[in-house]
């Protein structure tokens, strides 16, 4: 197939992100506005607002990936957006500027689906081989994937209650650190000579499913116990605590799947990706097992339209273009 160039849009939850990649691995542009500042008041997003300002801010973003890109819009050869999951109003604003650029440039569209997204993001580093395993870790979503092969995806354990990154944010609500909290608790974490040792929840011995809402409530009856006593509390011991649990988990869960699949590399993707005590674990862990581990630059881990851009171009390859009457899907299964 002749070469990619294709503008990518991501809207799903609080980034306005427009990006432009070449051939699916090269990124010419990609721009990210964050409503961050907006949603901290609230100490959380807001779905209501985080639609309004991607209304607002969509034209202006994506005109700045063109200029940047240093493209002519008619040199676009699809338009690719992300179709879900996540909040549908938000969806919405950017499938709608995305079939409007894919009307106008008379282009193919291409929806494309969140995590797939996260998960090729890895491609925009290096080249993938198969079969290999994606641990998806986000503010939604907490996911074992193994990838059979390009575009095969098989669902092998997920949440059965919060996603990591959600356990993240409520954690780091309860110790006072500001939305969205996860980098405040890796850091609190990284800063403490003590651990408040706490339970990890494996599940039955042979799930690769995960549950962090255990632990969650474990951190906060902590913090009760130290307030009904009125005792001081140490936040850093305690983040600390929670952090062990959750890597060691989710690690030697990633780490047992790999070995069952036999997979020849694992992927870590998603906004906790971000989180450097899980990037440090999961590196020594494959270092000593000799499995390639393949990590994007923590601008592509959090929500952008790059990874988006990556993933369509797999779409483009092979011809597969979503129609114009396309509708936002706030459950898209993988
Ligand atoms: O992928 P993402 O940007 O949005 C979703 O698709 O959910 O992930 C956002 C999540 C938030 O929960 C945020 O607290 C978490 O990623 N996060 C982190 C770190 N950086 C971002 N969690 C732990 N440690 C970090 N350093
Ligand atoms: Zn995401």
């Amino acid at each position: 197939a002749a070469g990619s160039l294709i503008l990518a849009v991501e809207t799903s939850c609080d980034e306005t992100a427009v990006a432009v990649v070449r051939d699916g691995r090269e990124i010419l542009a990609n721009v990210i506005g964050s409503q961050i500042d907006i949603h901290r008041q609230f100490g959380g997003v807001v779905p209501e607002i985080a639609s309004r300002q991607h209304v607002e801010s969509i034209t202006l973003i994506a005109r700045q990936a063109v200029r940047e890109a240093g493209i002519a819009l008619q040199d676009v050869s699809a338009v690719a957006v992300t179709q879900g999951p996540g909040l549908v109003g938000a969806l919405l604003v950017g499938i709608v500027a995305a079939k409007s650029l894919a009307l106008a440039l008379d282009v193919p569209l291409i929806g494309t689906h969140h995590i797939a997204g996260h998960i090729y993001a890895n491609r925009l580093v290096e080249e993938l081989s198969y079969p290999a395993l994606a641990l998806v870790v986000s503010g939604g979503h907490t996911e074992l994937v193994v990838l059979e092969r390009e575009g095969r995806f098989h669902i092998i354990g997920r949440t059965r209650d919060d996603a990591v990154g959600e356990a993240y944010d409520k954690v780091a609500r309860a110790l006072e650190c500001p939305y969205p909290g996860g980098p405040h608790v890796d850091a609190l974490a990284a800063g403490s000579a003590d651990e408040i040792v706490l339970p990890r929840a494996w599940l039955e011995p042979d799930a690769y499913d995960f549950s962090f809402s255990g632990l969650k409530s474990a951190v906060l009856a902590q913090l009760n116990q130290a307030r009904m006593k009125r005792q001081p509390i140490d936040r850093e011991a305690l983040a600390a605590g929670f952090q062990a649990s959750v890597i060691d988990v989710l690690v030697t869960k990633a780490m047992r799947a790999a070995r069952e699949y036999d997979v020849r590399q694992l992927l870590l993707c998603g906004g906790v990706a971000a989180n450097k005590g899980l990037r440090a674990a999961l590196g020594e862990r494959c270092r000593e097992a000799g499995l390639p581990l393949v990590v994007p630059p923590l601008v592509l881990c959090t929500d952008n339209a790059a990874m988006i851009g990556a993933a369509a171009h797999l779409k483009w390859q092979r011809g597969e273009f979503t129609p114009l009457d396309m509708k936002a899907d706030p459950q898209l299964p993988l």
